[in-house]
């Protein structure tokens, strides 16, 4: 199975114990995180890392980091993930993205996810990829738009993991199906 997927500007490898710095500093970024219920302590984020590993261990796929190929700065990460928890539309594979503020709005977070996109579909087979975030995470729901994604109200759900009420708990939930991908990738140049 893949371990590096490589777009026009990006490298993206899977995580290893040598990304742990930039995930701390990444996931401590108040602004980054600010469609979750908190910042991440060191001890969280060294959990998260373990559970990514774990994750590309099991499954063979995972959360990719991604560096910029000119500079090798690191930007975050994207990839492929199980829906950890039970819903209406599990079980499903979910497909995230988390980038460093300084590199938001030049179109990164795109360009990773259909690259991607393309992986899970063509390498893994899968049929159908989901992404859900907050309703008020307005960035992220671009970024679906923008890999084809599509939202049905029908299927807007409140997080299992977040208590009733909460800002956050509303939660906008977008699907993808291989054959409409297909229909995609096939009238667009992939990055
Ligand atoms: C969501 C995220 C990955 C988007 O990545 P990106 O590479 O900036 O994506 P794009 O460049 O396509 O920008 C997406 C949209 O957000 C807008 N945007 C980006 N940064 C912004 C900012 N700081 N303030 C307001 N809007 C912003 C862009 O203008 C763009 O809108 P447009 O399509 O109308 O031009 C990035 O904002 C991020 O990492 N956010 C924090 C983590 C997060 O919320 N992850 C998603 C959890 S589900």
């Amino acid at each position: 199975m893949k371990h590096s997927l490589f777009t026009s500007r990006l490298r993206m490898t899977v995580f290893s114990q040598s990304h742990l710095s930039e995930l701390v500093r990444l996931n401590a970024d108040p602004e980054v995180m600010r469609y979750f219920p908190a910042t991440l302590s060191f001890e969280e984020s060294a959990t998260l890392l373990q559970r990514i590993i774990e994750h590309q261990r099991i499954n063979e796929y995972s959360l990719f980091a991604i560096h910029l190929k000119e500079s090798g700065a690191f930007v975050g990460w994207c990839g492929l993930m199980k829906v950890p928890f039970s819903a209406h539309f599990t079980p499903a594979v979910e497909i995230g993205w988390r980038l460093n503020k300084i590199f938001w709005a030049k179109g990164l977070a795109p360009e990773a996810a259909k690259s991607v996109l393309r992986f899970g579909f063509l390498d893994l087979g899968l049929s159908e990829i989901v992404s859900f975030t907050a309703e008020l995470n307005q960035p992220s729901i671009q970024v679906m738009q923008k890999i084809w994604m599509k939202c049905n109200s029908e299927d807007t759900f409140n997080h299992p993991k977040l208590p009733s009420k909460h800002p956050l708990q509303r939660q906008t939930l977008y699907r993808l199906q291989k054959t409409d991908w297909l229909e995609h990738h096939e009238n667009s140049e992939i990055p």
